[in-house]
């Protein structure tokens, strides 16, 4: 499905420069005839590598369809999404599934660790799926920095929600992905565990030049990315730089005005 281009049209070679996500008129019904449902409605955008955004708008208005078009867990019904310029398009299930467990990185709400398997076996299970090497210094480096080194034979239920959503992002960082998407990765956080695991996606893109996208309803999360992107009924509704806490919050109400005007 992630169809290579042209090796010299890729990431930061021609075309778009440095894009590590891109999207065009991507679109996604769900249902058919009286039932269908419109989640996303050509949405355009690019992200420049290594940054962060941030994904808001209202319960119902496309944010984690988008997230599963642009992360190649859903297929768009139609438009165009390509990571470090290879696109998504036509293909198999099977070379879509390669390329996702290479250059794509996943941080849910609910962790989505396997209770059987260990801390440190967690962490290694994208690379054992992608059939690569294992470095086993490295993957202690990483549980290391997101402050787990001494809970590697630990398993999930021994642990905290935010110990365990930081077990996720190691996980997430593990394979060395070009973009990671997180789905509501706070939303069931306390306060401090929440901005722990938000310092650590800032990490990962100051730090290890990732780009991150993350959904969440909450602009105090938002206000940690570099910019946020606003969804109203499936449609692309404007983009803040640079978010502050108290602007995020202030653009939401209005952003529901303009779903009340446009109905
Ligand atoms: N699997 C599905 N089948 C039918 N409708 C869906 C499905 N997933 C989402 N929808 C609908 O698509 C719209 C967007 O949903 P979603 O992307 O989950 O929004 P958000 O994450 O912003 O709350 C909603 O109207 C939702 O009811
Ligand atoms: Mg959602």
């Amino acid at each position: 499905m992630f169809r290579r281009t042209d090796r010299r049209t890729e990431g930061h070679g021609a075309g778009p420069a440095g894009m590590a996500l891109r999207l065009v008129k991507v679109s996604k019904t769900y249902g058919s005839d009286d039932s269908a449902v419109r989640a996303l409605d050509e949405v355009t955008f690019s992200l420049a590598s290594g940054t962060f955004t941030a994904v808001m708008g209202p319960s119902g208005s496309g944010k984690s369809t988008l997230l599963q078009c642009a992360a190649g867990l859903d297929r768009p019904d139609s438009g165009i999404v390509t990571v470090d310029g290879a696109q998504m398009t036509g293909g198999t299930e099977a070379e879509l599934t390669k390329f996702r467990r290479n250059r794509i990185g996943f941080i849910f709400q609910q962790y989505n660790l396997l209770d059987t398997l260990t801390v440190a076996q967690n962490t290694i299970l994208p690379l054992k799926l992608a059939r690569r090497r294992v470095n086993r210094e490295r993957v202690r480096d990483t549980l290391t920095a997101v402050g787990l080194g001494n809970r590697l034979g630990h398993r999930p239920d021994q642990l905290s929600g935010g110990q365990r959503q930081r077990v996720a992002i190691a996980r997430a960082l593990v394979t060395e992905p070009s973009v990671i998407f997180a789905d509501e990765p706070t939303g069931a956080l306390d306060t401090r565990s929440a901005r722990d695991v938000l310092l650590l996606l800032q990490e990962a893109v100051r730090v290890h030049g990732r780009t991150v996208v993350m959904v969440t309803h909450d602009p105090v999360a938002a206000s940690y990315a570099d910019s946020v992107l606003f969804l109203a009924d499936g449609r692309l509704a404007g983009q803040m730089h640079q978010p502050t806490v108290d602007a995020v919050a202030e653009r939401l109400v209005h952003l529901g005005d303009d779903v009340m005007a446009r109905a």
